[in-house]
């Protein structure tokens, strides 16, 4: 297919077809944060497949990201706490794309839901999704990484476990483990020249989580942002879209936040900023 069609926002500090050449399967490819990376991928140059548990909504997105694209977007249905079923959807996409070189692991599952009415079950099916689907994509895709010699995994995190967040302990264990996945991944396979980073999105616009919050607790979280706003997809996209340049070659076991300064704003910070 013909090379990009758009490249708008932060994204268009690339140059067009930088990714050309690159294979990459995005999990929860289909909606929200990753889909936007799928769809800067593919905007620089790279042939995409995008995982998910809904086959229809890949289907749309996958129509409509190649239309913005100009490229032929691939997708496989799958859930990634099956792992035969992730093997297949490697195996599929090397089929059709001929090799794999990176894997943005984006599949998540969250709810809110206080810690003391949370069912064991609850707890497992979020640390099952995020976490052991993580795993489960990296294990499956090693061999694929190695083989090209410049395999990339980037594991989405969030900042939610860096303190202690109300609603979010499934969520919150989950994450802290995808970014231990990613330093011991990288300690590991950096002898195969597979990098592995995260990246930790602060609030980010027209997201599902961000979707939620309505009305003063929407501003109160803009509030609590140092830069005063939100983040956009193409925010996110844009750092991965980096992590898989060569400007990021000697980049691997970190996990780059993306949030505005949110992070970092000390619990005293508010008695002293009015
Ligand atoms: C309490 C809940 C629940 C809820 C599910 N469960 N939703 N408990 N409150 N709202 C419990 C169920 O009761 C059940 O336990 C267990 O979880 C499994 O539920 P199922 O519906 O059977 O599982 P499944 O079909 O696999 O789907 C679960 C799910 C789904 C993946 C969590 O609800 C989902 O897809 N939610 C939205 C996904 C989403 O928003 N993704 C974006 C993530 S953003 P019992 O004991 O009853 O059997 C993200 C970023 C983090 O992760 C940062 C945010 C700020």
């Amino acid at each position: 297919m013909s090379a990009t069609k758009v490249r708008t926002g932060p994204l268009a500090v690339f140059e067009a077809n930088l990714l050309a050449g690159h294979v990459a399967l995005v999990t929860g490819g289909g909606t929200g944060i990753c889909r936007g990376i799928a769809q800067a991928f593919a905007a620089c140059g790279a042939d995409v497949c995008i995982v998910g548990r809904k086959g229809e909504v890949l289907a749309q997105t996958a129509a409509e990201m190649s239309a913005a694209t100009g490229r032929d977007i691939f997708f496989v249905p799958c859930d990634v706490r099956q792992p035969d079923a992730v093997a297949d959807a490697i195996a599929q996409t090397i089929a059709k794309f001929g090799h794999l070189d990176t894997v943005v692991n984006g599949a998540a599952g969250n709810f809110l839901a206080p810690a003391a009415a949370l069912s064991a079950n609850g707890f497992r099916t979020v640390v099952d999704i995020d976490l052991c689907g993580t795993f489960n994509v990296a294990r499956a895709a090693f061999e694929a990484l190695r083989l090209g010699g410049r395999g990339l995994i980037i594991n989405i995190s969030a900042t939610l476990h860096y303190g202690g967040t109300p609603l979010q302990i499934h969520a919150s264990a989950a994450k802290a483990g995808v970014d231990a996945v990613t330093r011991n991944l990288a300690v590991e396979w950096g002898q195969f020249g597979i990098r592995v980073n995260g990246i930790a999105p602060g609030p980010i616009a027209e997201t599902e989580g961000m979707r939620r919050l309505a009305g003063s607790a929407a501003d109160k979280a803009k509030a609590s942002v140092p830069l005063g706003r939100f983040g956009a997809i193409e925010e996110i996209a844009a750092a991965a879209v980096f992590l898989r340049s060569s400007a990021a070659a000697y980049i691997t076991g970190t996990t780059l936040v993306v949030d505005g300064g949110q992070s970092v704003v000390a619990a005293a910070a508010h008695m002293m900023m009015t």
